[in-house]
């Protein structure tokens, strides 16, 4: 089955300079997401018309294994449709919009299974809502499907009606086509509305239903205010996933949790902390307020201190990290191993059971087990031409505090390195490395009673 996905429009109402489909909900744009709902309920075809921004989107959609197709000027919602070119798809079209974040492949596997079961030719998807404001509205006689009207059209009797058109259809892809070549301008707007398609086809006498829904299914996002509130609705499901598998949080709605974020059981979440990514994070850890991970990786009962930063790290069992701890890419820190309060690590590999638990820098370093890193160590990787050097620690090497490394450099398993070194030469494994001037004591510095 092929799915159409209309993202071509403006997205005036959104007032910003981003198309409106590739504005994020819960992490993910508004677009990618109905693609990847669409594709997980078992559609093995996604199109996607794009119009407005098309390179911008394309961008995005392509990558996710979507074919773009595109409409060279808006003229209304059924002009969009003809842009997927509707006439070379086999059985039966699926159509979705961009802006429609709530919906999830269980809903879209509902509507293809009601669509089959009812042996309609074509079906519109309504719910019934509070407040239907923008939505066009289903007209029925005697309950029986009529039409679609939009706001701009509609009567004030109609407007008194709150069931409304989610925007998407399912039907026979070659009748959708001689629906559309019938569709004319005729409306407040001038555009091509595909919403005349369920009337047209009524009159012509094809089977044509409507398939009703749950409200989500129909929350589409046209501003700013709808595009908080899907967030906020979007995140509520997602903490309410990780509530019912174990996770547990002392204030959930402080809590934000991107959609591909994976929690084990047992975990603690204290409030204001952020998930972002594919953030996978093992059992019974506990997250501290203020903590933002992206795209990394926790072990099993990791602690993390108030306000620590991760952006694809990786951190083992039972490592102690923070407070205010500071991980970036391609940092990985063993198990059982501690960061402490100020410490910055970047493309730096720390092994098992290591320590750096104040004020230190380690950038392109790799530093074995059960070294202790002292206070204030700088791995200085950062060179006047611009490149950057490693520098490597042995097993159970000890460094004193306010050490700087001058990269590249090698330190020897068990070397100790005194206080207040700069290291710019290799030190051999369980040496003594000092590089720091003598300390001369002058006597009688101070006049006496000054
Ligand atoms: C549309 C429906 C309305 C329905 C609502 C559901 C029409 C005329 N109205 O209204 O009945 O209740 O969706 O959310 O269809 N688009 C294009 N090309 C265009 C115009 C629009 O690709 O020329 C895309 C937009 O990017 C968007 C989708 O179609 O993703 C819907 O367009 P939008 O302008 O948001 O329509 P609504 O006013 O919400
Ligand atoms: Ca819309």
């Amino acid at each position: 089955m092929t799915a159409l996905v209309l993202a071509a429009g403006k997205g005036t109402r959104m007032a910003s300079p981003l198309p409106k489909v590739l504005h994020p909900v819960a992490g993910e744009p508004m677009v990618s997401r109905v693609i990847t709902q669409a594709f997980s309920a078992g559609i093995d075809e996604v199109r996607v018309v794009v119009g407005h921004q098309a390179q911008l989107v394309r961008q995005v959609v392509e990558p996710l294994g979507a074919s773009v197709w595109v409409q060279s000027q808006q003229r209304g919602t059924a002009d969009a449709v003809q842009a997927g070119s509707p006439a070379t798809v086999d059985g039966l079209l699926l159509i979705l919009s961009g802006d429609v974040p709530l919906l999830d492949a269980e809903d879209i596997r509902k509507i293809i299974s009601d669509f089959k079961e009812s042996q309609a030719d074509l079906a519109v998807v309504t719910s019934v809502l509070k407040n239907p404001a923008s939505l066009g509205r289903i007209v029925r006689s005697q309950g029986i499907l009529k039409a679609i009207v939009e706001v701009a059209d509609a009567s004030q009797s109609t407007l008194k009606i709150n069931e409304v058109n989610s925007g998407i259809y399912i039907g026979r892809a070659d009748l959708i086509c001689d629906l559309l070549d019938k569709v004319k301008p005729n409306n407040a707007k001038g555009e091509l509305y595909l919403t005349d398609i369920i009337g047209v086809g009524i009159e012509n006498g094809d089977r044509v239903i409507a398939l009703t829904a749950p409200p989500r299914v129909a929350f589409g996002v046209n501003t700013q205010a709808e595009l908080a509130k899907a967030n906020k609705l979007l995140f509520q499901k997602i903490r309410q996933k990780h509530l019912e598998q174990g996770v547990i949080m002392l204030d959930p709605g402080s809590v934000y949790i991107e959609q591909g974020v994976e929690i084990g059981a047992g975990t603690v979440i204290y409030p204001n902390v952020f998930l972002r990514g594919k953030t996978k994070i093992g059992p019974c850890c506990v997250l501290e307020p203020g903590v933002f991970l992206a795209d990394s990786e926790l072990d099993e009962s990791v602690h993390v201190k108030v306000g620590s930063v991760f952006e694809k790290a990786k951190v083992g069992a039972k490592a102690v990290i923070g407070p205010y701890a500071r991980l970036r890419p391609e940092t990985e820190v063993g198990t059982e191993a501690h960061i402490g309060n100020f410490v910055e690590l970047k493309k730096t590999k720390l092994g098992a059971r290591s320590k750096a638990n104040h004020l230190t820098y380690l950038g392109d370093a790799t530093v074995g087990a059960d070294v202790n890193i002292g206070c204030g160590t700088i791995t200085c990787n950062y060179a006047p031409d611009r490149k950057k050097y490693a520098t490597v620690i042995g097993d159970g090497a000890f460094v004193g505090s306010d050490v700087q490394f001058v990269a590249p450099v090698q330190i020897g398993q068990e070397a100790v390195i005194a206080s207040g070194s700069t290291i710019t030469e290799d030190v051999p494994e369980r040496a003594l490395a000092i590089a720091r001037s003598r300390q001369t004591n002058k006597l009688g510095y101070t006049p006496k009673g000054s």
